[in-house]
């Protein structure tokens, strides 16, 4: 059974760890991602951009595929299905098809109305057995026509989002809060980081944890961060971080060798099952070495 991301998140930041958010983008990704999480004994987090849930004929196709490959293949760690960066529209849309779990990107909004919407859907998510994560400040770049400016997150605001349901000063426990996980913009963007990139800021990283106190941090835009910024954003309250583009570049990788070796002009190396298989083992390699940076293998044991 697909479960809500309350549970693994709440355990991630007590034991000071991460859990990836992996998106998905069709069949052959999502059984990479599912077998890498079952052969590392990873919690793990499926992420499905707007884009991606249109792509796959949308977000019933891709509920009922998850539901079965996880049961097909017999997978025993915690699994979430999150619908990533929603609209108010698409959170509905996954609430209906069957996700565990979504995200609200209301960072676009004046910061009453991204509170008043998230407000609103925290409290759908709950009656649903759903977690939610909130957005305020922008994540840089572009995701599947999601652009964001990458300006850094104002702890206030944060706090604002954060205490939605609760004020997580009084709060014992993650599970009490209204908002699930908070993803605040530090600077960080989606897709490959520009040479000139100046990092991420750890000093408003830092204040926005201090404000929002127990709340589990999401760092999008995990593509292309190096490992020591990794941890000391672990460190800092990072409980979540998101991968998209990183897999899409090791697919495209191995996927061009292979047929730049002319391995699709062999034999039956057309077949689809082969063509694409290098570029699978290639995701779940990828998936493998996150995993083993944000330090979650082992943790669904
Ligand atoms: P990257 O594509 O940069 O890894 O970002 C993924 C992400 O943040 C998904 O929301």
């Amino acid at each position: 059974m697909l479960v809500s991301a309350t549970e693994m998140l709440k355990k991630a930041k007590e034991g000071h760890y991460a859990v990836g958010q992996f998106n998905i983008n069709n069949l052959e990704w999502t059984k990479s991602v599912l077998l890498t999480a079952e052969e590392l004994k990873s919690p793990v987090i499926l992420g499905v951009s707007e884009g991606a849930g249109k792509y796959m004929t949308g977000f019933g196709t891709v509920a009922a595929m998850v539901k079965a490959m996880h049961d097909e293949l017999g997978i025993t760690v915690p699994v979430a299905l999150h619908l990533d960066h929603g609209t108010y529209e698409g959170c509905y849309k996954c609430i209906k098809a069957g996700f565990t779990s979504i995200m609200f990107d209301g960072s676009h909004y004046p910061i009453d109305e991204n509170v008043a919407k998230t407000k609103e859907l925290v409290s759908v998510a709950h009656a649903m057995g759903m977690s939610i994560e909130a957005e305020v400040g922008s994540i840089g770049g572009e995701e599947d026509g999601v652009v964001g400016m990458g300006e850094c997150a104002d702890p206030d605001e944060c706090k604002r989002v954060a205490d939605l349901g609760a004020d997580p000063e009084e709060c014992k426990a993650v599970a009490d809060l209204g908002v699930t996980m908070l993803a605040a913009g530090i600077g960080n963007i989606h897709g490959k980081y520009p040479a000139n990139w100046q990092g991420l800021s750890f000093e408003t990283l830092d204040a926005i944890q201090q404000k929002t106190g127990v709340m589990p941090l999401v760092l999008h835009g995990g593509t292309g961060i190096p490992a020591d910024m990794i941890k000391k954003a672990i460190d800092l309250g990072v409980s979540k971080i998101n991968v998209n583009t990183e897999c899409q570049l090791s697919f495209a990788d191995a996927t061009r060798k292979y047929i730049e070796a002319g391995k699709d002009l062999e034999g039956k190396g057309f077949d689809p099952r082969k063509l694409l298989a290098p570029g699978a083992e290639a995701i779940k390699a990828t998936v493998k070495e996150k995993m083993e940076l944000f330090g979650s293998v082992g943790k669904a044991e």
